[in-house]
């Protein structure tokens, strides 16, 4: 098992466990936001033609998020395996992911739907802090950083990340609900989806998670 999807809205806790998830497996993970993100530090063109929809909370076309995806898959250090935290998140997204992995050496193995009730999302996504350098999350009630303002594992300063406004957030989950939630369908179609309860402590989440990975 070392193929391995973390689907479900923002603010369920992909971010917050997906480097553990890695981990477990000893694999490296992927999140598409983060990747965007990190090209918007760097003003690259990428970050440029990302910042217009990531700012109002809409969805980075296929055709450019698909790209960027398809080049960290297809480096050889993924061969073995990883963990895809925010893609794929639409149909045509998971078609072309489909469409990678069968060039190569083998499809996906698990779909992890994490699911958590929009009222706690809304709670979660207001208190966000994020690092500004390795993009780890922070809560500011639930999982705050052990010297204030400050990331646990880098030091860097950590912020609120300019999508975490209420607008944007509404926006966001509606973007989900139209164009992502399709998703579950179709893995359960392909018999890869698993559903794990996102509610309860970080912790309590990431023991779920490794029992339907053992
Ligand atoms: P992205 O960065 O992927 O954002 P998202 O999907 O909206 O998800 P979040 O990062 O907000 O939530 P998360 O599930 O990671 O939650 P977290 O662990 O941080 O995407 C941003 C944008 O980039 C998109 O809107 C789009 O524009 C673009 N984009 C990205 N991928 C794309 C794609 N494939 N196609 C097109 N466009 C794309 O947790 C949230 C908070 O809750 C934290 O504060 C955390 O500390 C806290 N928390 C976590 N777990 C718990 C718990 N168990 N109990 C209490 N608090 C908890
Ligand atoms: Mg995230
Ligand atoms: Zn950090």
């Amino acid at each position: 098992m070392k193929k391995v999807v973390l689907l479900g809205a923002p603010g369920v806790g992909k971010g917050t466990q997906a480097a553990q998830v890695a981990k477990y497996l000893d694999v490296n993970c992927m999140a598409s936001g983060d990747l965007f993100r990190d090209h918007l530090s760097r003003e690259s063109e990428l970050g440029l033609q990302a910042k217009s929809y990531m700012s109002v909370g809409e969805l980075v076309p296929d055709e450019i998020t698909i790209g960027m995806v398809t080049e960290w898959l297809n480096m050889p250090e993924q061969s073995s395996g990883f963990v895809l935290d925010g893609f794929p998140r639409t149909i045509a997204q998971a078609q072309a992911l489909d469409n990678v992995l069968n060039n190569g050496t083998g499809g996906l193995d698990l779909v992890i739907h994490i699911v958590v009730p929009v009222s706690e999302l809304i709670d979660r996504l207001s208190g966000r802090y994020i690092c500004t350098k390795c993009q780890k999350p922070y809560h500011i009630v639930s999982s705050p950083p052990l010297i204030k303002n400050q990331c646990d594992d880098c030091s860097a300063p950590i912020y609120q990340r300019d999508d975490d406004r209420s607008d944007a957030v509404k926006k966001r989950l509606a973007v989900y609900e139209e164009q992502t939630a399709p998703l579950v369908e179709y893995y359960v179609g392909s018999g890869l989806l698993t559903k794990v309860d996102g509610l309860g402590q970080i912790d309590e989440v990431r023991t779920s998670i490794q029992e339907v990975l053992a």
